[in-house]
């Protein structure tokens, strides 16, 4: 397992939000966490990055304890992340934007810009624009490019096809598994179902702050009817 969270329990101010969350994200695959909204998707990728610190349970990243790390000290031990709404900086430009998300890792690094331009061509083309004359799909190439340009290990999405054409929810479907091809293991939250499940290998759901169910994406198949019904809007 490369991350571990385990009991968490987070609150904002006395508002209880995440209670008694566990669930686990191997090395190598694309975990899912879906669930409607308010379920407390992004209040579980903040608890993991140091954003929304937990109050109660723990967080394991590659063994080692990070349960209320600052989020730089998250990042740099290689954890991207992709906030919901991309919040890149919308004055800097592509260029700007991404040096300062940039961690290199020795011998190791495998995002340099070559390869990150590799993915995304476009961002070349718009180097030197900054963030908020990109269009929708290229300021979310450019927040994706930003997580990649940290070296993450784990890279956590949170609902990336939110607001693009079909035709960039199929891109972003297929750059997905590249990546995942490239042993970046990734934990996507999604309320774009269909989207995610057709590149998952496990899934979590997620109701009132609580995990109702974890399991292979067969699984999730083989009980899709009932937890979409009782869990998900469709
Ligand atoms: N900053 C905040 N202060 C207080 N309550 C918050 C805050 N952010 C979220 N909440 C509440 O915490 C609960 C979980 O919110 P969260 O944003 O984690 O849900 P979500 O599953 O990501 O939802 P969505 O699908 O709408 O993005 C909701 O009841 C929400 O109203
Ligand atoms: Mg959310």
């Amino acid at each position: 397992m490369l991350l571990a969270v385990d009991a968490l329990h987070t609150f904002y101010g006395k508002s209880h939000v995440l209670r008694d969350v566990s669930f686990a994200v191997p090395a190598g695959q694309i975990t899912v966490l879906l669930g409607r909204n308010g379920a407390g998707k992004t209040t579980t990728l903040r608890s993991i990055m140091g954003l929304t610190p937990p109050r109660g349970g723990a967080v394991r990243f590659k063994d080692r304890d990070i349960t209320g790390e600052p989020p730089h000290r998250v990042f740099r031990l290689g954890v991207g992340y992709v906030p919901e709404g991309r919040q890149i900086f919308p004055h800097l430009d592509v260029g700007e934007n991404l040096r300062l998300a940039t961690r290199r890792v020795g011998e190791s690094t495998r995002w340099t810009l070559e390869r990150i331009f590799e993915y995304f061509p476009v961002l070349r083309e718009r180097w030197s624009q900054r963030g908020r004359s990109l269009s929708g799909g290229e300021q979310q190439m450019l927040a994706i490019a930003r997580a990649l340009a940290g070296n993450p290990e784990l890279v956590m999405l949170d609902e990336p096809s939110q607001g693009l054409a079909p035709r960039l929810v199929r891109e972003l479907e297929a750059l997905m598994v590249r990546l995942k091809g490239e042993g970046v293991t990734i934990l996507l939250v999604e309320q774009n179902a269909r989207m995610a499940l057709a590149v998952s290998d496990q899934v979590l759901v997620l109701s009132k702050g609580t995990v109702v169910f974890a399991g292979p994406t067969a699984e999730f198949h083989r009980r899709e009817a009932e937890l979409k019904g009782r869990y998900l809007s469709v």
